[in-house]
């Protein structure tokens, strides 16, 4: 087993980790990018653009079939990527981490299979929260044309926090899967997956957990949260765009039929007849994005030289700082006052359009994401068409706050 952890973690910089971030230091419209959009996407260390030029510079060959020296170098380190993802949310086994495009293709990859496992009868029951993401509702009612299952909302409450005694009472014996978010993109609200999970365990129901927006900002304990599924992607936690993970206990993916066939995920193919490979090559058909699983492993290495909880605690100074200082905004409002609360934070102004908003501070070089975020049912439950949202990471400043909230003030100005 490799040891990819560090014995001795790097001390927590700011300025140093900012150096890291080649795009950091670019100008945007003439001013230094302030980036405020990293729910959206995190931007990369040079260390994962250094791995990713390497493989296409060096390394490139393709995997698990050619016996020479470059396709074995190539494999060795897609398979390396996979065991640095196991140790990073402490699966029980390698074999256990799914290589797919993001968390929308594992959350689509889980649907569809538990379904052609007939792990569905019709009328049976899925729960969800109602702050999801798009990715974690659309797949169940896509599935619906192949069996009737019934979508159940958790409701949550102004602050944005689930409400646990209504999510009891929503479990029947119709129940099959609870699919939930870990942080919500949009609300910044960390949902308490451990208990979510406690609770349908007792009734001897699996949880599939979206951490798309966990992953990094938290350190992830699958084998401690018990979850039956976890996914997220790689592009947001500081890796390549076009990969991620689906996290899935052995027993259900060895009951899950192939997603997708054709090369790589078999053992044997007659006209006849096809036998699939083990786990995790079954679910990984065809060529996959080798160069993205290496730049994820990167990745991980580069939050590996730090202490998580670091991290976390210092994304959490942010948090507050930007609370603090946004509320000083007159007319503004923050949509999601959850008390365990990661840095995301959704707001809407009186009277003034969150496109104007972001349009306006982008010239200033300000990137904030504006819209309904993929959760259009947060939008309806809070009777607004749509927020600005900005979201940090440990390479954002209390200065890139200071100059958010001068560009809003400017915004203020502009439309008094
Ligand atoms: C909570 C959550 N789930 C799922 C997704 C989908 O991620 P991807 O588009 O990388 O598949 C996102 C992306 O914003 C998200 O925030």
């Amino acid at each position: 087993m490799i040891n990819t952890i560090p014995d001795t973690k790097k001390k927590f910089n700011v300025e140093d980790v900012r150096k890291d971030f080649p795009i950091l230091k670019r100008l945007v419209n003439g001013k230094p990018l302030v980036y405020l959009d990293n729910a959206a996407t995190s931007q990369k260390p040079q260390a994962v653009i250094a791995a990713l030029n390497q493989y296409y510079t060096f390394d490139n060959a393709n995997i698990h079939r050619g016996l020479y020296f470059l396709s074995e170098l190539a494999t060795d380190q897609y398979e390396t990527a996979r065991l640095k993802v196991k140790e990073f949310i402490n699966a029980l086994s390698a074999s256990e981490i799914i290589f797919v495009r993001g968390a929308t293709e594992a959350i689509n990859l889980v649907a569809s299979t538990l379904c052609r496992a007939k792990f569905f009868n019709s009328g049976d029951e899925v729960i969800i929260t109602h702050m999801e993401h798009h990715a974690n509702i659309v797949p169940w009612q896509l599935i619906t044309d192949r069996k009737q299952i019934k979508l159940k909302v958790i409701p949550i409450n102004d602050a944005g926090e689930v409400d646990l005694d209504a999510y009891q009472s929503l479990i029947t014996e119709k129940t099959k899967l609870v699919s939930v978010l870990h942080i919500s993109n949009t609300l910044g609200t960390i949902n308490p997956v451990k208990k979510i999970i406690e609770i349908a365990h007792s009734k001897g129901i699996p949880v599939l957990v979206d951490g798309a927006q966990s992953v990094p900002h938290l350190k992830v304990d699958v084998q401690e949260l018990d979850a039956d599924f976890y996914v997220f992607s790689g592009h947001k936690v500081f890796g390549p765009t076009g990969v991620g993970v689906l996290y899935g206990k052995t027993e259900f993916l060895e009951m899950m039929p192939p997603y997708q066939g054709g090369g790589s995920m078999i053992r044997t193919v007659t006209f006849e007849k096809t036998t699939f490979d083990d786990l995790p090559g079954k679910f990984e058909a065809g060529t996959p994005n080798i160069a993205g699983a290496i730049g994820l492993g990167a990745a991980i290495d580069y939050m590996n030289q730090f202490d998580r909880n670091e991290l976390t605690d210092y994304e959490n100074t942010l948090l507050i700082y930007a609370t603090e200082k946004l509320l000083g905004v007159e007319g503004l409002k923050i949509i999601g006052n959850a008390k365990d609360k990661a840095s995301v934070i959704s707001f809407v102004i009186d009277g003034i359009h969150p496109y104007d908003i972001g349009t306006i501070i982008d010239t200033d070089g300000i990137a904030i994401r504006t819209g309904h975020h993929c959760t259009q049912p947060i939008m309806d439950r809070f009777k607004i068409p749509a927020t600005s949202r900005a979201s940090f990471s440990f390479y954002n400043t209390k200065e890139e706050i200071d100059k958010l909230v001068m560009g809003l003030i400017k915004v203020k100005k502009m439309f008094a």
